[in-house]
């Protein structure tokens, strides 16, 4: 069908832009020979699965259901990492999973029992977490976990110059949406603090963790691949990244109808039948303001409007934008880089429906993959 027939809100992922990153990812791969693991946090739309695997060595999951939905959809391998596991799942997690990291020393000894029983059963690789106490960004502490007083990762001062026995691999994610001086800034650090683990024999791999955002236009990819290479030589380990945002970056669209515009004190204000509460909670969470399609700054164009949500949540607000025409009521507004990071967060709050989700081929062809409704509020109540 058509993308216009599709009743809005809709998310809809664009399979062109989808695999202009995944080419991108792919050739990082190939030429430096790492391996490279979708972040299911961010992008979890698993009808792309079979596509996304075509591209990607396989997924890294924060959590059971990811594991879970990986273990089902995706043809690959399947790493986990959780700040701590929980009794009842883990078990499950060693049979869905072929990599396991542990965020703490007394969680991969409260669990050993049960990995290494599994271990004797099949390949099952154990790595730890560690944290690097190296901030390459001044972002909201809310996103960076080498900020102080941060529970993740294992910090060099615990270390005794000892690997605990089964573990063969070190995970670390310290950035976010960064390119690739900040990666290479903190390795140097890790070579420093953590050198004795790289070198170690018992150490068979390196996770580089997520945030490198490769697929932008101006991310230094050589430097990338030449590195890559340099800690495969220099420390014989397999290399492994899991971005997420870099598999979706600018690969999906939010489309939504205005459904009035009201008079404010100050402005009009557009009122859109989606929720940046609901449906792309980061915009309220990290802040930021979302671009939309054809519009400007506050100011830029010649009409200015506040853009909001149709809930009663006051600061329920997508931000200021300017247009060349006036907005009536039953236009159409597209809040754009909307696959990541969106639909792994909705919410139904204020009884709000899920965004009907929306795959558009090469071709044009719009596919509708899920539509939701009074259902899916009501069943998580
Ligand atoms: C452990 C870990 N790996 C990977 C990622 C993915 O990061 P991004 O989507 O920024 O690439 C995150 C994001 O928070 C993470 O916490």
């Amino acid at each position: 069908m058509i993308e216009g027939m599709i009743k809005t809100p809709f998310f809809v992922v664009d399979e062109e832009k989808l695999l202009y990153n995944l080419r991108i990812l792919k050739t990082v791969r190939e030429k430096s020979g790492c391996k490279i693991l979708l972040s299911q946090k961010a992008f979890s739309m698993y009808s792309t699965y079979p596509i996304i695997s075509k591209y990607l060595d396989g997924t890294s999951a924060s959590g059971y259901c990811e594991a879970k939905l990986s273990d089902e959809y995706f043809e690959g391998e399947n790493h986990v990492y959780e700040a701590a596991f929980s009794d009842d799942e883990f078990p499950e997690i060693c049979q869905m999973c072929d990599h396991i990291v542990f965020n703490s020393l007394s969680q991969l000894e409260r669990h050993r029992e049960v990995w290494e029983l599994a271990k004797s059963e099949k390949e099952l690789h154990i790595g730890i977490r560690i944290n690097p106490e190296f901030r390459t960004h001044e972002l909201n502490e809310v996103y960076d976990p080498c900020a102080p007083g941060s529970r993740f990762g294992i910090r060099k001062d615990i270390f005794n110059n000892m690997i605990p026995e089964g573990v063969d691999g070190i995970h670390f994610h310290a950035l976010c949406e960064q390119n690739f001086e900040p990666l290479h800034n903190i390795f140097r650090n890790i070579e420093t603090n953590f050198g004795w683990m790289l070198k170690s024999d018992q150490i068979k791999w390196i996770n580089l963790g997520g945030g490198h955002h490769i697929t932008r236009d101006d991310y230094d990819i050589i430097s990338l691949i030449n590195f890559i290479r340099e800690i495969k030589v220099k420390y014989h380990l397999d290399v492994y990244m899991e971005p997420g945002e870099a598999v979706a970056i600018d690969a999906g669209r939010l489309v939504t109808t205005v459904l009035d515009i009201v008079e404010a004190s100050d402005m009009n204000v557009i009122i859109v039948d989606a929720s940046a509460s609901c449906h792309m909670p980061d915009v309220v969470e990290m802040p930021y303001r979302p671009p939309i399609k054809n519009a400007g700054e506050k100011g830029e164009k010649k009409y200015t409007y506040r853009v909001a949500s149709k809930s009663c949540l006051a600061g329920d607000v997508m931000g200021f934008y300017s247009f060349d025409n006036e907005i009536q009521i039953g236009d159409k507004l597209e809040f754009e880089d909307m696959a990541m990071y969106s639909m792994v967060k909705t919410n139904t709050f204020n009884g709000m429906k899920l965004p009907t989700i929306a795959y558009k081929k090469m071709n044009g062809d719009c596919q509708i993959v899920k539509e939701f409704g009074y259902e899916d509020f009501k069943s998580r109540l």
